[in-house]
């Protein structure tokens, strides 16, 4: 969705920091970017649609004056993607500026109502009735405050919203309704930002502020307050991540970067075991799972359904965050709902967690340390993937992959299950398969050629691997826009048979089944129904830990490892899936890290 940033300094110019903060922020949005700034009491605003760099060659937007400004990246929900959409956006006098992320629901009837009272609009946007009501409670004597406080008060919907006045050039001011927003604090100088990479490089120190608190800024203070005016007492918290996290580091893109950190992404989440054990001591009464999730966080989910439910006898289910509402509600409390989100910030999920909440215990297995949905929960997972920034997650999906094994192992030892015992020592093994399978990147460079014109594609999986089929399937249509399913490897003849031929290409995932803690015939059931495609003509790929491949007579072949458990096969097969979909992309001349239509955090429903 859109990102905002806002910087106010004693004696620094804003712009270039600005710009450089925004670009951290463009796998948010892409469509367009604008900067205002205010400077001699008069607002400085230069915007245009185009990704960053090209409106920033077009209009040179580090070359503004002013210590006080706001920025904006945004991806189009109302009105196209066009210079006069762009934010910010000013009432009709320029003196006040604004850039917001959300979507304001009731915009039309307030954009009526002020039409009548003479406003004057210039864009397609709901975010532009921002900075006429601010306007309009200025022009009745309201201070800046106020007037934001009034503003909020008539829109209804979701927001984060940065305003900068021409008449109070020393404060900038913000405030959020179920959109992200943090506040970076420096010396002299504060940031507020939809996110925190936009600002890591000045700053460690944030502070997360609530729904519906105004956060007023300026070059020395941070003030957070109600909407009655009383100020409140918020944490400051210190972030583990740093910069280098945030950076390509030498790689030509952040996805290709992420994956060849999956390995240590791994061995990080597995440390964090301690403090998944404390978190199951509360858990002894639960006899039912409910994961919320979407995109690959739901295949996260959707993995541990297999686990838990063969490990631990729980029942448990899995929904879509957007589906979560219209199901019978099962709620109560020896339920636990567990929500899976890399942003913590995904509006669906956000909404389920606060259906959920008082109703079952629940937990949040999230990435972004203070984001919203962990505000929300009875327990929260970090898990310990540090800022991903390629709108495609892949180092995410395993380290929530390894915090749902872990919540299994730990669930099991409580419940003296064999589980535990085989697990523990298993899952260590996990960061080695990895590093492993990265040294066949020529190969899958050399599949991801092959393949590249391929207009069609099945991933096929059976049992726990099923998941990753999904996910297989999930990141080729996201970075190579090339059509494909996930299917459960039984599931193919019941339909999506008809469309093989020797033009689709079916990846099949067989791990073999040497699994200490359970007995399954998923490779055998797999290799038959390979077979059936083969013979209806298609090119099959097959990524298997069998006896090193020799007994599958299919056109590529990917081997992993024949030591590792076919229960933690979902932790290594996904690795190659993504390197393919990622070269596969690079081979089409495609911008993997900011796919078309895409945005990293989906903070509308
Ligand atoms: C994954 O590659 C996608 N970017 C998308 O499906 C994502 O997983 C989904 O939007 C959920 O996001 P979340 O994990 O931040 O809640």
């Amino acid at each position: 969705m859109c990102g905002i940033v806002g910087y106010i300094s004693k004696n620094k110019k804003a712009s270039p920091i600005l710009l450089d903060a925004i670009k951290k922020l463009e796998y948010r949005g892409y469509d367009s970017v604008g900067i205002a700034t205010i400077d001699d009491e008069k607002i400085e605003l230069k915007k245009d649609s185009g990704k960053i760099n090209e409106v920033d060659k077009k209009v040179n937007l580090s070359d503004m004056r002013g210590c006080i400004g706001i920025a904006h990246v945004r991806w189009a929900t109302h009105g196209h993607p066009n210079k006069v959409n762009s934010h910010p956006h000013t009432d009709h006098d320029n003196r006040i500026a604004i850039v917001h992320n959300g979507i304001i629901e009731n915009h039309e009837e307030l954009k009526k109502e002020l039409i009548m009272e003479g406003h004057i609009f210039e864009s397609e946007t709901d975010s532009e009735i921002i900075a006429h009501l601010i306007e309009k409670f200025i022009s009745k004597g309201f201070n800046f405050q106020d007037a934001m406080i009034e503003t909020v008060k008539l829109i209804d919907g979701s927001y984060a919203i940065g305003a900068i006045l021409v008449d109070c050039p020393n404060k900038l001011i913000a405030i959020r309704n179920e959109s992200p927003l943090v506040v970076g604090l420096g010396n002299d100088y504060n940031f507020i930002a939809s996110d925190i990479p936009s600002f890591l490089k000045h700053t460690k120190k944030v502070i997360f502020p609530d729904d519906n608190e105004l956060v007023i800024v300026s070059s020395e203070n941070v003030t957070i307050k109600d909407l009655n005016g009383n100020i409140l007492d918020k944490k400051i918290e210190t972030m583990a991540w740093n910069e280098e996290m945030a950076q390509k580091e030498g790689y030509d893109h952040f996805m290709l970067k992420e994956i060849n950190e999956e390995s240590v992404v791994v061995a990080d989440t597995l440390s964090g075991r301690k403090e998944i054990e404390k978190i199951v001591v509360d858990l002894g009464s639960i006899n039912k799972i409910c994961f919320v999730a979407c995109g690959t966080s739901y295949h996260g989910a959707l993995t541990g359904k297999y686990l838990f439910e063969s490990f631990l006898n729980i029942s448990t289910d899995v929904s879509y965050s957007s589906e979560f509402k219209y199901l019978k509600d099962v709620l109560n409390e020896n339920v636990l709902t567990i929500f899976v989100s890399q942003s913590g910030e995904t509006a669906d999920t956000l909404s389920a967690i606060k259906m959920a909440k008082n109703r079952s215990k629940t937990l949040a297995i999230v990435n972004v340390l203070g984001s919203s949905i962990t505000r929300e929960a009875d327990h929260v997972i970090y898990t310990k993937a540090g800022p991903e920034i390629a709108v495609a997650a892949t180092k995410t999906y395993l380290s929530q992959l390894v915090s749902i094994y872990l919540l299994a192992i730990y669930l099991s030892k409580n419940r003296n299950n064999k589980f535990y015992e085989n697990m523990t020592s298993q899952i260590e093994k996990v960061p080695d398969y990895i590093n492993e399978l990265m040294l066949n990147e020529d190969k899958i460079k050399e599949i991801a050629n092959k393949y590249k014109s391929t207009t069609l594609f099945f991933f096929l999986g059976r049992g726990f691997i099923y998941p990753t089929a999904l996910e297989g399937a999930l990141k080729l249509k996201e970075v190579a826009y090339i059509p494909a399913e996930g299917y459960p490897s039984g599931e193919l003849k019941h339909g999506p048979l008809a469309l093989i031929d020797e033009n689709v290409a079916v990846m099949v995932l067989a791990p073999s089944e040497n699994s200490e803690s359970i007995s399954t015939s998923s490779y055998k059931d797999t290799i038959n129904n390979m077979e059936e495609v083969k013979s209806r003509g298609a090119q099959v790929i097959a990524i298997t830990s069998y006896k090193n491949g020799e007994n599958i007579d299919v056109n590529d072949i990917i081997q992993v490892n024949n030591q590792i458990d076919e229960l933690l096969s979902p932790l290594v097969y996904i690795v190659p899936l993504q390197l393919l979909s990622y070269y596969i992309s690079i081979y089409k001349g495609l911008d993997p890290d900011k796919p078309k239509n895409l945005a990293k955090c989906v903070t509308v429903k």
